[in-house]
């Protein structure tokens, strides 16, 4: 470890897994545990479980799990050291970070220094858009745009000069390092090789905050009708553009609130709503939504509001996600302005009350598309005939099956047809479809004889839970030397660590958690403590002792059938499965050697 045992210890005591989930989670309390939609993977019905006693998250869908800081790590996709680091900083702990590994602590470094960098730069953009003259034109834009001083400050919103060495001029005064100048994306290297010059020039400035309030990019805006209209900063070790929205640090505690998000295209698109109070709103900033957009999303409100200007728009975006949404779980809704408005345009024409009157009235994706679809193709014989086709692809789409029965119900009524031929239609779809997958499915997974007969032994996981609920039964387990009969190997070796941790720790669990060096195996430590064992300590010992008697009984028995098996091929000189039994047989005594 990196970083030393009880600075760990420190930081795990310091955190609360309930708060930390819950900045991103919404949990709900049922009986010890809470719940929620799983940020890792996509699902509708909450099988995300965190227990607040064992300060540990497991999900009983996709098996993620730990503690604190494993779940830090996996949200914010960061290493172990940062999630520690972050933690840290929370709870104002100080950390020794000398005898970091070096690529390790340049990396950390170099994201550190490129979050300053920006918010240095955010400053001086700011600086210029407050008071420099040479930026009466840019306050002048955006009075003209509507946006308020407040807003503007809230939102640190700049004025990139008209010079080609404004930033790196500044860059030049703070010694910043030509390495991570370029990789701030801030600027650029001349052609000739012979120093930089600034990205953004004669632009409005929009930094672009990650969910932890740093300054991870920028957007520039020019003011007339030059192109490009904006200019964004580059993907940068700091700036992810499949996991950043616009406007989310401020409005996630709206979105909580509302129960809705609304996501709208443009950065004015998302001022105005949130300067005329519909604070509930985040920016795609013109790129594709990601399944982690909408994951991270659906940590904030359970249903999404698209906003378009068009129906083109609407039509494309509808198509292109729905298969997303759909499998993310998400209630989305489409909500097309009427002709002419943008976000912006709508709320500054008609107000904020027109505006939810609108949002709250949004179709879901598959109302929306049903009505193009029939407005397009009318409802003739025909037509009807041309809607289905159409529609069938996105309700084969639908992977909760009580959810896509709904629809075939309602397309049926809406175009007067049998429910069964639409079902008929969808069934021809999805195996069309998937064929790749269908003829798969024929061919046999059943381990064969030879692979079950090795394959690890669920008890010895049901043991591994029992040592993790009553940490009590320990000393009988290390006397009676079943570890050593383990067939797996990992899990031998996190018995001997949980066999080592401290019984007298608050948090057991969670103090066995933080020994352990790999994120899979605190994930499979977090499964087997979520396990439920019997009431009684009593009991637990009680079943603790059959299991090790039966992993001690099996283990005898396996290595007799397996002797009798060589001793039959050797009979039958079938040498390789001699060969391989052999081996087999060395390995298990290895096993048991070893350790
Ligand atoms: P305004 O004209 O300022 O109101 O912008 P808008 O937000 O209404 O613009 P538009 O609907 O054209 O674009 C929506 C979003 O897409 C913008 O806010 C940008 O994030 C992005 N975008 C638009 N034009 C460009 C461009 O030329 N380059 C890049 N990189 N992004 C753009
Ligand atoms: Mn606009």
């Amino acid at each position: 470890m990196l970083i030393p045992e009880n600075k760990i210890s420190e930081i795990l005591n310091a955190s609360d897994i309930v708060d930390i989930v819950s900045e991103s989670v919404i949990l709900k309390k049922s009986g010890q545990n809470f719940f929620g939609l799983c940020p890792f993977h996509s699902e509708k019905t909450p099988s995300f479980s965190v227990n607040p006693a064992k300060q540990i998250f497991y999900c009983f869908g996709c098996s993620a799990g730990g503690n604190a800081i494993s779940f830090v790590m996996k949200y914010h996709g960061l290493s172990f050291l940062e999630a520690v680091k972050m933690l840290a900083r929370k709870h104002n702990i100080v950390i020794e970070t000398r005898q970091m590994d070096p690529a390790k602590r340049a990396e950390i470094a170099l994201k550190e220094s490129l979050f300053n960098l920006n918010k240095n730069i955010m400053a001086y953009y700011a600086g210029l858009l407050r008071q420099d003259s040479s930026a009466d034109g840019a306050r002048q834009y955006l009075a003209k745009r509507g946006i308020t001083r407040a807003t503007m400050d809230q939102f640190h919103l700049g004025y990139a000069p008209d010079q080609w060495q404004g930033v790196v001029d500044f860059f030049k005064k703070q010694r910043i390092v030509r390495k991570t100048a370029l990789q701030s994306g801030l600027v650029l290297p001349r052609k000739q090789n012979n120093g930089f010059y600034d990205r953004f020039r004669n632009r409005i400035m929009f930094p672009i905050f990650d969910i932890n309030m740093q300054v991870a990019g920028f957007g520039g805006r020019v003011m007339d009708d030059q192109m490009p209209k904006y200019l964004n900063s580059p993907e940068t070790p700091v700036y992810s553009k499949s996991r950043i929205l616009y406007g989310l640090h401020a409005a996630k505690q709206y979105c909580r609130k509302a129960g809705t998000v609304h996501i709208v295209e443009g950065y004015f698109d998302f001022l105005s709503l949130f300067q005329n109070g519909i604070k509930n709103t985040v920016a795609s900033l013109g790129t594709a939504l990601t399944s982690e957009h909408i994951r991270i999303l659906k940590g904030y409100a359970p249903t999404v509001v698209l906003v378009f200007d068009s129906d083109a728009a609407g039509i494309n975006a509808a198509r292109r996600s729905i298969k997303l949404f759909m499998k993310e779980g998400v209630d989305t809704r489409i909500l097309v302005l009427p002709r002419g408005d943008d976000p912006d345009a709508f709320v500054v024409n008609h107000g904020p009350d027109a505006f939810l009157d609108l949002a709250g009235k949004a179709e879901s994706v598959m109302q929306f598309l049903l009505k193009v679809a029939m407005d397009t193709h009318g409802l003739s014989v025909e037509g009807r005939i041309r809607i289905l086709d159409e529609m069938k692809p996105h309700l084969a789409d639908i992977q909760d099956s009580a959810l896509r029965s709904l629809h075939v119900k309602e397309l049926a009524e809406t175009l007067n047809i049998d429910e069964r031929a639409v079902l008929e239609k969808i069934k021809e779809q999805v195996v069309h479809g998937h064929q790749g997958r269908y003829s798969l499915s024929g061919s046999s997974e059943d381990p064969s004889d030879e692979n079950r007969f090795l394959s690890s032994d669920p008890r010895e996981k049901q043991l591994l839970s029992l040592m993790l609920l009553c940490p009590d039964i320990i000393p009988e387990v290390v006397d009676s030397g079943v570890m050593d009969c383990f067939y797996s190997q990992r899990l031998c070796s996190i018995a001997k660590i949980i066999a080592n941790a401290d019984p007298l720790e608050a948090s057991f669990v969670n103090h066995v958690m933080a020994k352990m060096q790999h994120d899979k195996d605190r994930q499979l430590i977090a499964s087997l403590a979520m396990a439920q064992g019997p009431d009684k300590d009593t009991d637990m010992r009680k079943t603790a002792i059959s299991i090790i008697n039966r992993i001690i009984r099996i283990k005898k028995r396996k290595e007799n059938i397996l002797t009798t098996k060589i001793i039959h091929a050797e009979k039958g000189c079938d040498a390789d499965v001699m060969e391989l039994l052999k081996m087999k047989q060395q390995e298990i005594r290895q096993l048991h050697d070893g350790q």
